[in-house]
């Protein structure tokens, strides 16, 4: 699935006066294994995301696999500038790893990327979305409370290793 949108129609929307005058479209495209390095690269490249033995190349197959269609990224001109990975587990869904090249943030990119997955988690008839948030990652919170998502405070997370 494709989702071709020109920068240069956004701005005038007011997101971003001229900051950036980009001519060449960005195309929202599924994500797929093939991506994998440069996917890594930019994740590595911005703040607010934390990588793991989960992020291994076999993993993210495995995930992409189990949820087809569901990851998105943006590309312009060959590189990737936008990320996001998305599934589901049959209950609910979960998004990871939501990154936008800062040199492209604020043009709406994170919002369509986001929106790209929960277009995806209804066609699965989910009906909530879950994500994680670093403690110190304040720029993201805000963000997800921006767009609609709301902070649990009711819960906490627990773990273990198998
Ligand atoms: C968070 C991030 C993905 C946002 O991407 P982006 O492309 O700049 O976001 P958008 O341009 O789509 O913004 C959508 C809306 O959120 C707002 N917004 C963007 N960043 C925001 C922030 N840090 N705080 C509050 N609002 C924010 C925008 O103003 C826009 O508002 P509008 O639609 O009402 O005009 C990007 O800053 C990023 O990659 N951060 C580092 C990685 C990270 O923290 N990821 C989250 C991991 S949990």
């Amino acid at each position: 699935m494709y989702y071709k949108f020109n920068f240069n129609a956004l701005l005038p929307c007011g997101r971003r006066g001229d900051e950036f005058t980009l001519a060449a479209s960005c195309v929202i495209r599924q994500l797929n294994i093939g991506d994998y390095e440069k996917v890594i690269e930019l994740w590595l490249s911005v703040e607010g995301v934390s990588l793991s033995e989960a992020d291994s190349k076999e993993n993210i197959a495995t995930f992409l696999k189990r949820n087809a269609g569901s990851s998105f990224i943006a590309e312009k001109d060959g590189e990737i500038i936008g990320a996001i990975l998305c599934g589901n587990d049959g209950r609910r869904g979960y998004l990871h790893h939501l990154a936008v090249h800062s040199s492209y943030r604020n043009n709406g990119l994170g919002r369509i990327l986001v929106e790209a997955c929960l277009n995806k988690l209804r066609e699965y008839g989910i009906k909530r979305c879950h994500l994680f948030v670093l403690p110190e990652n304040q720029n993201g919170m805000n963000f997800w409370n921006h767009i609609g998502f709301w902070q649990r405070l009711d819960m906490h997370v627990f773990s273990k290793d198998v």
